[in-house]
């Protein structure tokens, strides 16, 4: 399997463009999403359309986007080709789009100068990451695009926790006794639920909207005091500590051992006063912050709902199971894993606008591959290039911590 070099590609004329003008066709494959649960798909026809008409060649595995309810038919009225062999799809393919980290297999499939986007989770991922290197294939991580304006359109990271935030409401909602919203009926008042949402992030934010939609009185914290006014202008209570504990880039830092015991006083008094509690706090690269104790849910309301946004990366919940719902003392404890996948119609379009504008920086405006990958945001989420890995945390983890 060959992969022409970016100075050998066979010269083409961009459809319905001017007359005699000749571009480099860029091929672009985008193979089904095989890991389990896996319903989105990196690219959909309304971003295909835009590609093909830039003079690229989309390749689209076949039932690809099928999960995500975008049928092949689609792909091929908006200009993709649609393969049913992996080999052919990947044959000759310049760029590859996906939405889950490739596995080892997957990267054997791939011919050397190869370039992968997509999420590549490294640090779970530390095997198929030395195999790109190995194998000189050229991986840039979404996760690591950096969150500055310029990079808004291409925040994965933000367009997912935004499925996240407004799926874990719904899932919350759909677990709960009670109505969300205040009803006056000929049956009597009903009062509307106590929604509690910790960290008010990207997820967080959209579940306090999603929330508040439904009509729930929704409270909200985090450590970052910046986050109040975001939380208020969505017309919910923001609680507050007097610690601000705003880290490095907007993220929030760890807490010391005495922040951590006042937080969890004030926590478990506003958690025990919820019907539904949705936790998203996260600090990036560590375990998740334990927010809600298991003495804490055995103070809560026979019939309230804890979901737990954070399970992956340890849980908010000291007794969330991560893919599990459990149920103690009468209270439904979920530990969803990849919401986004749950919406894969719109996390699909959402993501895979994300990767059309970062495409964008990959090619020129003639329609070739840009030469050296120069740009600030290219630098800062090349993973793996030339034999090598670029991401300076990710080499020493596979260095066994040695730099
Ligand atoms: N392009 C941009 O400018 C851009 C894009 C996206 C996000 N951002 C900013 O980046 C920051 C992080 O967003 P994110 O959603 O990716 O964050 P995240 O997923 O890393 O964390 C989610 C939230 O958890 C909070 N948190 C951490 N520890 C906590 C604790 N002990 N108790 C309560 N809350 C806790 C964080 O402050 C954060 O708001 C935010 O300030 C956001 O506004 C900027």
């Amino acid at each position: 399997m060959t992969t022409p070099g970016i100075g050998q590609e066979v010269k083409g004329v961009i459809p319905g463009g001017p007359v005699g003008t000749t571009v480099t066709p860029v091929v672009v494959a985008v193979p089904k999403e095989l890991a389990p649960g896996e319903q989105r798909v990196a690219t959909v026809p309304e971003v295909v359309q835009k590609l093909t008409k830039s003079g690229h060649e989309v390749r689209i595995e076949h039932d690809a986007g099928t999960g995500a309810y975008y049928p092949d038919n689609l792909f091929t009225a908006a200009g993709a080709k649609i393969i049913s062999s992996r080999t052919e799809l990947l044959e000759g393919a310049r760029i590859v789009l996906r939405v889950q980290p490739p596995t080892v297999a997957e990267v054997d499939q791939l011919a050397e100068g190869t370039i992968i986007i997509g999420f590549m989770n490294a640090t779970n991922n530390l095997e198929a990451i030395a195999r790109m290197r190995d194998r000189k294939i050229t991986a840039f991580a979404l996760e690591l695009v950096p969150r500055i304006t310029r990079a808004q359109s291409m925040d994965a990271l933000s367009s997912q926790a935004t499925a996240a935030g407004y799926t874990a409401v719904i899932l919350g909602a759909n677990n709960c006794p009670k109505f969300f919203p205040m009803l006056t009926t000929a049956a009597g008042t009903i009062r509307p639920a106590t929604v509690l949402i910790l960290g008010a992030g990207v997820a967080g934010l959209m579940a306090i909207a999603t929330a508040k939609r439904l009509g729930a009185i929704v409270d909200a914290y985090d450590v970052r005091r910046a986050a109040g006014e975001q939380v208020r202008s969505l017309g919910a209570k923001f609680l507050e500590l007097e610690i601000n504990a705003e880290g490095q880039g907007g993220y929030a830092r760890e807490l010391t051992p005495e922040e951590k015991v006042k937080e969890q006083q004030m926590v478990s008094a506003a958690v025990a006063r919820a019907d539904v509690v949705i936790t998203t706090a996260a600090i990036p690269g560590r375990r998740a912050p334990l927010l809600v104790t298991k003495e804490t849910v055995a103070t809560m309301r026979p019939g309230a709902v804890i979901v737990d946004l954070a399970a992956e990366s340890g849980g908010n919940c000291e007794m969330t199971q991560s893919g599990k719902t459990i149920h103690e003392h009468g209270v439904t404890i979920i530990g969803p894993q990849n919401l986004p996948a749950r919406v894969p119609f719109h996390s699909s379009q959402m993501y895979a606008k994300n990767l059309q504008s970062f495409l964008a920086l990959l090619v020129d405006k003639d329609g070739a591959l840009v030469k050296g990958f120069t740009d600030e945001i290219l630098v800062a989420s090349l993973l793996v290039h030339a034999g090598e890995v670029r991401h300076g945390p990710t080499r020493e983890l596979l260095s066994g911590g040695k730099p």
